[in-house]
């Protein structure tokens, strides 16, 4: 008997169950209705992709590709990768015949399948891999050569079975993959593959699905989180655009009772003006380095924007009196902002300007925003976004504009549970309280109608005492319980009691339809 073991969700990982996940479908529901009436369309990327299109767009020096991806080999390569590993546990002493005969065997056996293997594409054929390979065959002609075992024999030997370790630990078995941290990669990457620049007019895609980051979990923050994004990516990179996004992320909101929220915005320049800004803050952070905490100073080097995102108390002040993206921005990303900030007031979106907003992935150029929401402590912002022009350049892609958002849905439905607005979902509506035997076909025949006129129905599968069925019935919170016994059946009618006030009314067939079908479309 295996040891009994209770398997739980892993961390920072959980389930969403009912009636909490019928709060969600309708949070994901509304999202698409309002999101098509913008005219989005649904993407469905792949939920991993290869590592380095993250890396690439993401950025190598961010939390997020620094620390938090979930990464791994995809390989199905069992045996190679197992002598792989016998060779790189030991290696023989040159004077052991047989252990040196069985290395052989092992290399070769390892060099013969890893061929094979990028011949057919199960391994990737890299210069990496095709170099580590004719390394091995090298070593095996210098061991097969049958050194003599003394003197410089012995070191050339060594030297060969150390090489031949290297080789087969930089043999790449498989693809390296990440679980996606966030899907605007993947959108661009989809842009690219399917030529979708031919498109009429700018491109506007929607995703729901989840993401995945290694962080450490609190209140709000997942290992695997939910977000619903939409991204619009094409020739034109009108504020307007950038307005429109945030009218309908407002819209949305809006409709599922998340009021209580602030929206920032910024401008982080773009390629001409930031590296000029990002050098002078630089310079300027320098001289200030040894105030700042161990983060911090590394960012000094690595990312000096990210400084300015830092909540320590005792950097506060410094930080405030640092330059200001806002002094600094070229003409035309001036007048980009200016102009977005005007679309704004047109829409009647409020909002604030926030300096410090610099976001934490690396593609954002120009506008950038957040919503934070109340009720939810340190981890407030409920979605995050701004524009990535160049992103899909990057990605080997035409020359492209870009902008979106991710709404992180956790949050959002945490902030619209605290804030009380979550709305009552329809649940059961009808349970089906039959009585004996003889009324059971009745009530398969009846259940089977009121479902398919859009009801929820609960037809208990066994027979119970009448008391029992109606007890089951409210526990279970069904508004009406439709009683099925043998006077109802001889009668041709049905008794249907509103559970809330006990009223209780004979209907046939056709008038419980109608009037269960007016009730649910209220
Ligand atoms: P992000 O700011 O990294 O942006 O994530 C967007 C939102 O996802 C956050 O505001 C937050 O609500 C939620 N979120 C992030 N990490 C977690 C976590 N560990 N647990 C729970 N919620 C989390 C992006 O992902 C960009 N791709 C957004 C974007 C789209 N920019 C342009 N287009």
């Amino acid at each position: 008997m295996p040891e009994k073991k209770q398997f739980r969700a892993i961390k920072g990982t959980r389930d969403i169950l009912p009636p909490d996940s019928s709060l969600w479908n309708w949070f994901e529901h509304t999202a698409r209705e309002v999101f098509e009436s913008y005219n989005f369309r649904d993407i469905r990327p792949p939920i991993f992709e290869e590592t380095d299109l993250f890396a690439r767009s993401i950025g190598v020096e961010t939390d997020v590709v620094g620390k938090e991806m979930y990464t791994f080999t995809d390989q199905g390569l069992v045996q190679l990768e197992r002598t792989r590993n016998d060779i790189l546990l030991e290696r023989p002493s040159h004077n052991d015949q047989v252990a040196v005969d069985k290395l052989v065997l092992q290399v070769e056996f390892v060099r013969r399948q890893a061929a094979a293997a990028i011949q057919n594409g199960e391994m990737p054929n890299t210069p990496e891999n095709r170099h580590a390979l004719e390394q091995l065959e090298l070593e095996l002609l210098t061991i097969n050569s049958k050194i003599v075992p003394a003197g410089p024999g012995i070191a050339k030997f060594e030297a060969s079975t150390l090489q031949i370790q290297q080789a087969v630990s930089k043999l790449r078995l498989g693809d390296v993959l990440t679980l996606r941290p966030e899907a605007t990669a993947s959108v661009c990457r989809a842009y690219i593959e399917h030529g979708m620049q031919a498109l009429p007019g700018n491109v506007k895609l929607y995703y729901i699905g989840p993401m995945f980051r290694r962080e450490r979990p609190q209140k709000g923050r997942y290992r695997q989180f939910y977000q619903i994004g939409a991204e619009v990516l094409g020739q034109s990179d009108a504020p307007a655009i950038d307005a429109e996004i945030l009218e309908m992320l407002l819209v949305f909101f809006h409709r599922v009772g998340l009021t209580r929220t602030t929206l920032s915005v910024n401008s982080i320049g773009d390629k001409e003006c930031r590296p000029k800004y990002v050098e002078l803050l630089r310079e300027e952070l320098r001289k200030v380095k040894d105030q700042l905490d161990a983060d911090s100073q590394r960012r000094v080097e690595t990312n000096p924007l990210r400084v300015l995102d830092s909540k320590l108390p005792k950097e506060q002040a410094i930080i405030e009196k640092l330059p200001r993206i806002s002094d600094h921005l070229c003409d035309a990303c001036r007048e980009h902002f200016a102009k977005l900030k005007e679309e704004l007031k047109l829409r009647n979106i409020p909002y604030e300007e926030n300096w410090r907003l610099v976001r934490g992935l690396d593609y954002y150029t120009r506008t950038t925003f957040e919503v934070t929401a109340e009720g939810l402590g340190s981890q407030n912002a409920v979605c995050g976004g701004g524009r990535y022009d160049g992103l899909v350049e990057l990605l080997g892609g035409p020359p492209t504009k870009g902008i979106g958002f991710a709404i992180g849905s956790d949050r959002a439905i945490l902030s619209i549970q605290e804030a009380g607005e979550a709305h009552a979902l329809p649940g059961l509506s009808v349970y089906i309280a039959w009585m004996s035997v003889a009324c059971y076909p009745a009530a398969v025949a009846i259940a089977r109608k009121l479902r398919e006129a859009g009801l929820s129905v609960e037809l208990p599968p066994e027979e119970m005492k009448f008391k029992k069925s109606l007890g089951l019935a409210d526990k279970l919170g069904a508004r009406y319980a439709l009683i099925l016994g043998e006077d109802e059946v001889a009668s041709n009618k049905f008794t249907l009691k509103r559970l809330a006030d006990a009223e209780q009314n004979k209907f046939s067939e056709y008038e419980l339809l109608e009037y269960l079908e007016s009730e649910r479309r209220g």
